[in-house]
């Protein structure tokens, strides 16, 4: 199923993960603690552009190679994940599609080397589901625009450099009059609400983000005026499977710390895996993961293929999303009491896995999404 390169770029992604991330995944999650230092090596291990073309600082690696690295991340640690997520999926993707050759080498070595990093600024406090009634206006004057509104739920928000963020340009136009544009940590007028306090995924970083009569140089735009949404919309059909390989990765952890649990435990005299209860979770458990990874990869391979994959990636989201929630919960059901106290990873977990079936389009957006490409808009 794999080539040698692929499973080398997971066996390097894995080692990485458990040697370096897992020792202090749980600290970070209890402090808040943003892993800068990680992403900084993840950056020099090639894992922060890995689609991205060595010509431009990337590692050139394929979308299949990227998911089993994500997915070993997140086996340790989803927020690291989440960080690495957007900043390959919807940061590195759409400068690489969209962008003019200018940008792609202004921005691109920075961000695949880690010496910077990415935010996506699509969402609004008033438009998440709904893209395309986003109210934040971009002016144009003299040189450039001014920025204006409000932009929510943005992951890395406060240790980016780089943001991409979708405003209205030509109000008339509707959907057409949306444009992509990118803003640089340095534009004044950025302002940065303090971190929301989250379920899970503690020590990634959210923040609300203000832009007050932000200039944006001409040279700023992200494709051409009015194509905002095709920007931000194109890149989510690898985000989403780059999401839903996210939340593989802690199912998977989940399962495997239910099946080490369900061996040590003994409750009436047996392993707590010999009673028929337990053993049919861990076999539904089990089968859910390995039907999520075929979903994925298969996903991947239409998109590696340069074929049109927004069925199969909202697919994927849907189904490997909701059944990661599932598993999750049942984690926590075999650990019983122990699973409900932060002693037990599987408490992280089932905080963490909770967001994938909201963020890069909620379950109920994928379901549209794969209901329009079956009957048509
Ligand atoms: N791939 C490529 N292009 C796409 C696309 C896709 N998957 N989905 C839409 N587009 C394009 C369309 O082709 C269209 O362009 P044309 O007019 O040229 O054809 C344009 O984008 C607008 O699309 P629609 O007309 O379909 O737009 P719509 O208003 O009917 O809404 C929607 C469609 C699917 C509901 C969309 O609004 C959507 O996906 N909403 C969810 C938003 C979302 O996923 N947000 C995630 C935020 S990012 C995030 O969460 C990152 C993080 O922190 C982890």
């Amino acid at each position: 199923m794999y080539t040698d390169d692929q499973l080398s770029i997971r066996d390097l992604a894995r080692n990485f993960a458990r040697s370096e991330v897992e020792p202090e995944a749980s600290m970070r999650d209890r402090e808040s603690l943003f892993a800068s230092a990680l992403i900084h090596k993840l950056g020099e291990m090639g894992f922060m552009g890995m689609m991205v073309p060595e010509s431009y600082g990337g590692s050139g690696q394929d979308l299949i190679s990227y998911l089993l690295a994500l997915e070993e991340i997140a086996y340790c640690d989803a927020s690291l994940a989440v960080a690495m997520s957007v900043n390959n999926s919807v940061v590195c993707g759409p400068i690489l599609s969209f962008g003019s050759e200018e940008q792609k080498k202004k921005y691109l070595p920075d961000l695949c080397s880690g010496r910077a990093l990415g935010s996506f600024m699509l969402s609004e406090p008033n438009a998440g589901s709904d893209a395309a009634s986003l109210q934040s206006k971009a002016t144009r004057i003299d040189g450039g625009w001014i920025l204006n509104g409000s932009k929510a739920w943005i992951t890395n928000g406060a240790y980016a450099k780089y943001f991409i963020v979708m405003a209205v340009t030509n109000p008339s136009l509707g959907k057409k009059g949306i444009s992509a544009f990118v803003v640089e940590s340095g534009h004044k007028g950025l302002i940065l609400a303090p971190a929301e306090k989250k379920m899970g995924l503690k020590s990634s970083n959210t923040v609300m983000v203000t832009l007050q009569d932000v200039f944006v140089p001409e040279e700023n735009l992200l494709g051409p005026e009015g194509a905002g949404l095709q920007v931000a919309l194109g890149g989510l059909d690898e985000g989403r499977v780059g999401i839903a390989a996210q939340a593989l990765g802690i199912a998977q952890r989940a399962v495997d710390e239910s099946i080490k649990y369900s061996k040590e435990r003994t409750t009436f005299g047996k392993r707590i895996g010999d009673h028929q209860s337990i053993s049919t979770y861990l076999a539904e458990m089990e089968s859910k993961v390995q039907a999520s990874r075929l979903l994925i990869y298969r996903a991947a391979s239409k998109i590696m293929n340069h074929q049109k994959a927004t069925l199969e990636s909202a697919t994927a989201k849907l189904f490997t999303t909701e059944n990661a929630v599932w598993i999750c919960d049942k984690a926590v059901q075999i650990h019983g009491g122990y699973g409900y106290t932060s002693d037990y990873v599987v408490e992280r977990l089932y905080r963490d896995v909770r967001v994938t079936t909201i963020y890069e389009g909620t379950s109920e957006i994928q379901r549209i999404v794969i209901a329009r490409e079956l009957l048509g808009k």
